[in-house]
């Protein structure tokens, strides 16, 4: 009997352009499942629908199933299997197919599909997991509705969940019962979600605005639930949001969400039955930071939303995917800019993008927002997808202005409601309510590469003018490109009074442009690229006395931080190259900052932190990590030394008492621990006594986390006892011991690389669990100096990590790959050591199509 445990074919390329609608159609789905972790028989009735006019078997994906049946009709059928794809041939116009299965939660180590963790059952199907729990067209413009009833152990899995409402639940034999439930919408598979566990719920309640009582239910594991109330508070601010701000209402009875300490990725957003990685739910002040609490709000809502921009309407194919990608990560990142502040949540989004999609764009494996081919779809969840995704629309946004794209996003779901569709149907939503020409727009989802862009002043004889050239950068498989219209907020700052002049925003569409600017000051300073209205790299030819005044008194508060990084940057990369750069000017801008009582203090410790290693070497023709190294910290010691008493001072002033959350008190204990940091860098001999007490006093993660972390930079008692004892209050705590290896994953000693490779064989780390080894692996590998340590050792443990990985968790183990394709812009003794460990990997036999496709494009 053939059987899909069949070994795939050769992996092979997906074309967007191969594109074609689905032969048949699966109105209906049953779906009746025996759980066991061991075993568990999976039976599906599929209701299928011929579409056109044709003579094609039913295809049916299938991975990894043992096959016990298939019928049509009630009949056995000669079924065949052609590389993972079930065909059974069908007769009629319409028929009833139904297949019975077996599979194995507990082997299941790759976290897709049905599996077990940490006692529980649960499912993971985006992109492509549905295929290994059940035959079906595992394709996302397949929508059906769902009927699932589950049978299980009632002792280990008292609770049993799935999409939609629950309908009907009983016992059966043998110390078993079972639950079922109805999902009326009809959604692709990649949204089937079911759990069984022994969980318990934080129960709540949301009215929406048209008065339907939705139950709300976080489940976790018994000893978790007091972690849960952040999560449940975030919920019902999201729902609150997008019903205020996208007028988008929540549409079943229930919505549940579980947390699982297994997962792939952040979370996902099957309908009604949201499932999270644990660390995106669980939180108190003893065990999350800020960022981590921050973390939960932004990814609770981000999914939520999804339930509209993702579930209502969905994705006609996986190029497709930023579709709503883009659209959510835009939505939830205007949800956190309206929970706290615009201004740091501008920073940080910014930060983030520089730090993982520019990279992205400008290597190996760059690739257009929709991208136009893939091997594996699970790498392009990507930075660009997500990210430069979200700028996209965020561009669409300030291209309409707010009242015309709000239009357009209704008139987008209105039109669009339960179907699967693409980013072109989304942008003629756009231009259809705005009446504005989106053409050259769309080249930004098919175009990749960072745009550049060089602005600079000239007074001429009429006047003041704006010159602007754009070039797009070659990438693989796009060697020329069109130039793009750039969206530039600009304005001019007036040097004698630091107030704006001719705020504006021009859109800048040629390779070059010149722009007439009115009211000119007589002292005219450029600021622009303002709120980082397009996601490009400027380059810009103002001195560092216009940065520095700009980083005094701009009144866009994402251009005055830019100005001061701009300022810094110079600084460094002078430094690096010449072994000698200023620092007057970055000291003095500091200290203004520092001093200026209107600026909130969340604001200022995002100004005064210098550019992280990894964006000093993007900015440079080629990365020396030892001499980048050396320049910051001189940079470092010196602002420390200089502005010692500042420092002291700022650090006094945000000892909170107790702890809040609020953005005034994260902001003061965000300074706080810079402040810590700069005063260890000057090397003032109190240092580590003040860390170590900043440690031992904190009443809450983000304090107790900052003080270890500048000290585990240095050498001290303080710095082994820190270790230790955090250690030891925490172990047990899975999310926290995850901090305690990315503390020492990032430390900027000589020996990160030897402690890292320790700390592999620490009887805590495990592959298994894919937040440990981010934690411990993802976060060396972009510790830039340690990673490229000169011996070439970080590279050889990356890559027997990726390959170690790839025998359990190949999409895991894939998203390790990306920092060892970036051997193009370092030396060539470092390049070719690079190069090596991608070469054994692709040389490895039984490879991952997934770590397969990045290494080798890595290479190429
Ligand atoms: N769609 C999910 C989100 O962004 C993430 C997701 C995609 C995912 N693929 C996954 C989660 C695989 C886990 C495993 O919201
Ligand atoms: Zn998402």
């Amino acid at each position: 009997m053939p059987d899909a445990l069949s070994a795939p074919a050769a992996p092979h390329t997906i074309r967007r352009e191969d594109y074609r609608p689905p032969d048949w159609l699966v109105p209906e789905i049953a779906l009746d499942f025996d759980l066991d972790p061991e075993r568990t028989v999976v039976r599906s009735r599929l209701t299928v629908a011929r579409q056109g006019d044709h003579n094609l078997p039913v295809r049916l994906d299938a991975q990894g199933l043992r096959i016990l049946r298939v019928a049509v009709d009630g009949a056995p059928v000669n079924y065949w299997f052609e590389e993972e794809v079930l065909k059974v041939p069908v007769n009629g116009e319409s028929a009833v197919i139904e297949t019975e299965v077996e599979i194995s939660p507990r082997a299941n180590t790759q976290l897709m599909g049905l599996y077990e963790s940490g006692g529980m059952l649960c499912t993971q199907c985006e992109a492509e997991g549905f295929r290994r729990i059940t035959p079906f067209p595992d394709r996302p413009d397949v929508l059906s509705r769902y009927q699932v009833k589950m049978t299980a152990d009632k002792a280990r899995f008292p609770v049993l969940l799935a999409n939609g409402d629950p309908v009907a639940s009983g016992e059966s034999e043998g110390g078993r019962h079972w639950a079922e439930w109805h999902d009326p919408f009809p959604k692709p598979c990649y949204l089937f979600a079911l759990v069984a566990g022994d969980l318990v719920a934080n129960r709540d309640r949301f009215t929406t605005r048209s008065g339907r009582t939705v139950d709300l239910g976080i489940w976790v594991r018994d000893g978790d639930l007091e972690r849960t109330d952040h999560a449940m508070a975030s919920l019902k601010a999201a729902m609150k949001w997008d019903e205020e701000v996208f007028g988008r209402e929540y549409d079943l009875d229930v919505f549940n969400i579980v947390a699982v300490a297994d997962f792939n990725f952040g979370a996902m957003e099957n309908k009604g039955l949201n499932v999270f990685n644990s660390r995106y739910i669980l939180a108190d002040p003893d065990t999350a930071t800020d960022q981590d609490y921050d973390g939960i709000a932004g990814v609770v809502a981000h999914e939520y939303f999804h339930n509209w921009s993702g579930n209502r309407v969905t994705c006609r194919d996986w190029f497709q995917l930023s579709l709503k990608e883009g659209f959510t990560v835009f939505r939830d990142q205007q949800f956190s800019a309206d929970m706290g502040s615009r201004a740091v949540k501008r920073i940080e989004d910014v930060r983030m993008l520089r730090a993982a999609q520019f990279p992205e764009d400008a290597g190996p494996l760059a690739h257009p927002v929709r991208p136009d081919s893939y091997i594996e779809i699970s790498n392009f969840y990507t930075a660009t997808v997500y990210n430069k995704g979200a700028e996209l629309i965020r561009m669409m946004h300030t291209i309409l202005g707010p009242e015309k794209f709000r239009a357009g996003c209704d008139l987008y779901f209105d039109r669009h409601d339960g179907q699967a569709v693409t980013c072109e149907d989304f942008v003629k939503a756009m231009e259809d309510a705005s009446g504005v020409d989106l053409t050259h727009f769309r080249a930004w989802y098919s175009q990749a590469g960072t745009p550049k862009v060089k602005a600079r002043l000239a007074n001429g004889g009429d006047g003041l003018t704006l010159h602007l050239e754009q070039e797009v950068p070659a990438t693989p498989g796009q060697p020329a490109k069109r130039p793009m219209p750039i969206p530039l907020k600009v304005a001019l700052m007036d040097g004698d009074t630091g107030k704006a002049v001719d705020e504006r925003l021009i859109i800048f569409e040629d390779a070059s442009a010149e722009v007439a600017l009115d009211g000119a000051p007589a002292r005219p300073v450029l600021s622009i690229n303002r709120d980082f209205s397009a996601p490009i790299v400027l380059e810009t030819d103002r001195s560092a006395a216009d940065l520095a005044f700009l980083s005094g008194c701009d009144n866009d508060p994402f251009a005055r931080y830019e100005a001061m990084q701009q300022l810094m940057l110079d600084t460094l990369i002078a430094s690096v190259s010449s072994g000698a750069g200023d620092h007057g000017p970055v000291i003095e801008a500091v200290r203004r900052t520092l001093t200026n009582e209107t600026l909130e203090a969340a604001f200022i410790a995002e100004a005064v932190l210098l550019p992280s290693e990894s964006f000093i070497g993007d900015r440079m023709a080629q990365v020396d990590p030892e001499a980048i190294n050396r320049a910051r910290e001189a940079l470092r010691a010196d602002l420390g030394t200089e502005l010692d008493d500042l420092w002291r001072g700022a650090y006094a002033a945000s000892t909170a008492n107790r702890y809040e959350y609020n953005p005034a008190a994260k902001g003061a204990r965000r300074l706080r621990t810079i402040s810590l940091g700069y005063i260890t860098a000057a090397g003032a001999d109190d240092a580590a006594e003040l860390a170590m007490r900043q440690f031992d006093e904190a009443d809450n993660m983000s304090d107790r986390q900052g003080a270890m972390g500048v000290l585990v930079n240095g050498v001290s008692a303080e710095r082994d006892a820190a270790l230790a004892a955090f250690y030891d209050r925490y172990k047990g705590n899975a999310l926290v011991i995850d901090k305690w290896f990315t503390v020492q994953a990032l430390s900027t000693r000589d020996d990160a690389p030897a402690e890292v490779e320790a700390l592999a064989n620490h009887p805590d780390f495990t592959l298994a669990n894919p937040n440990r080894l981010r934690a411990l692996v993802g976060a060396f590998s972009v510790n830039q100096r340690a990673f490229h340590d000169v011996s070439g050792r970080g590279y050889r443990f990356l890559a027997d990590m990726i390959l170690a990985e790839d025998k359990l968790n190949p999409q895991t183990a894939a998203k390790l790959v990306p920092p060892l394709g970036r051997w193009r812009r370092f030396d060539h003794g470092r390049a070719g050591l690079m190069k090596a460990e991608l070469e054994r990997i692709v040389a490895t036999p039984g490879l991952s199509k997934d770590v397969f496709e990045q290494a080798s494009k890595s290479l190429a």
